[in-house]
């Protein structure tokens, strides 16, 4: 292992705009103490060389977005249970006798985001998750475990949707629609979108009929990523139209618990966030 002081660092492709940096700043500050931690552009096929030198460099701890989730799952020497049955992961922590664990901690804290800040009974809720890249499969699992009533896959491309549902093996409470019959399919009290549309700046078309009453919309992504499927769910007489910015923020809280092995608070760092997001 280097000797180096200790580094933590984002990777993604692109990364200049992650809130990590400022998130975690925020996290260290509140413990009376600073972190060292930047923002990594890495390009998929260049990952693998720039984790390795980042280690190299003193680096002890990660975060991975996208597009990379999944090249981290494969470059972890171990992995916590739910980045195993997930197949993604977000936070790495440096092994020490060298290689790394990788952790999932999107889908807890996304389940964080709903249930703590946004009060919902997830019990009580039948999800409809659209898409089936890392994005959905980061999230579905800890839906499952938070004990909603069912799980509904959608996916543009039906084989990806069809696949994440074989993988997760819970025939009983985990249903696949096609896409194109969403409009027949029923209604659904929790939409949570877990697609590239709104990130690649494609258009996402949905009927409305399949927000239920007084049901939520919640987009993964946040600022401009987050705009049309928000619209698409105020339309839809959503009773709350949610974006991801508290999810970033949660998972952000439990990395930070992965290495440092305290919870910091995230209520504060959130509200700062959402006043300048706002403004
Ligand atoms: P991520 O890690 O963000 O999930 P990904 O693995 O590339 O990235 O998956 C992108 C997801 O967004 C997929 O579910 C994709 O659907 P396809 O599998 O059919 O490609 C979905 N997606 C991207 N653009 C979309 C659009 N305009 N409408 C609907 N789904 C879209």
């Amino acid at each position: 292992m280097s000797d180096a002081a200790p580094r933590y660092a984002v990777f993604g492709h692109p990364v200049a705009h992650s809130l990590s940096p400022r998130i975690h700043r925020a996290f260290a500050a509140q413990f009376g103490g600073d972190i060292d931690y930047r923002p990594i552009d890495a390009p998929p096929q260049a990952f693998a060389a720039a984790l390795a030198a980042f280690r190299a460099e003193g680096g002890v701890g990660a975060n991975v977005t996208l597009p990379l989730k999944e090249r981290a799952f494969a470059a972890c020497a171990q992995v916590s249970d739910y980045a195993a049955r997930s197949g993604v992961v977000n936070t790495l922590e440096a092994l020490p006798g060298g290689g790394w664990r990788g952790h999932n901690t999107d889908g807890p804290g996304l389940v964080a985001d709903l249930t703590a800040r946004h009060g919902l009974d997830l019990r009580a809720r039948d999800v409809l998750l659209l898409g089936a890249g890392g994005a959905a499969q980061g999230v579905a699992y800890a839906l499952l475990d938070a004990g909603v009533r069912s799980l509904t896959l959608a996916n543009r491309t039906p084989e990806r949707a069809d696949a994440l549902a074989d993988r997760i093996g819970q025939p009983g409470r985990v249903h696949v629609r096609y896409w194109a019959d969403l409009g027949a399919s029923g209604s659904y009290n929790l939409v949570i979108n877990a697609t590239a549309a709104g990130v690649t700046g494609g258009a996402i078309d949905l009927p409305f009929g399949i927000l239920a009453p007084r049901g939520t919309g919640y987009d993964l992504s946040y600022a401009q990523a987050a705009t049309g499927f928000l619209a698409w769910a105020r339309a839809a007489g959503a009773e709350q139209a949610l974006d991801g910015l508290g999810m970033l923020v949660e998972q952000a809280a439990l990395a930070y618990a992965v290495w440092f092995g305290r919870r910091p608070e995230s209520e504060p760092v959130y509200a700062a966030l959402r006043a300048d997001l706002d403004r």
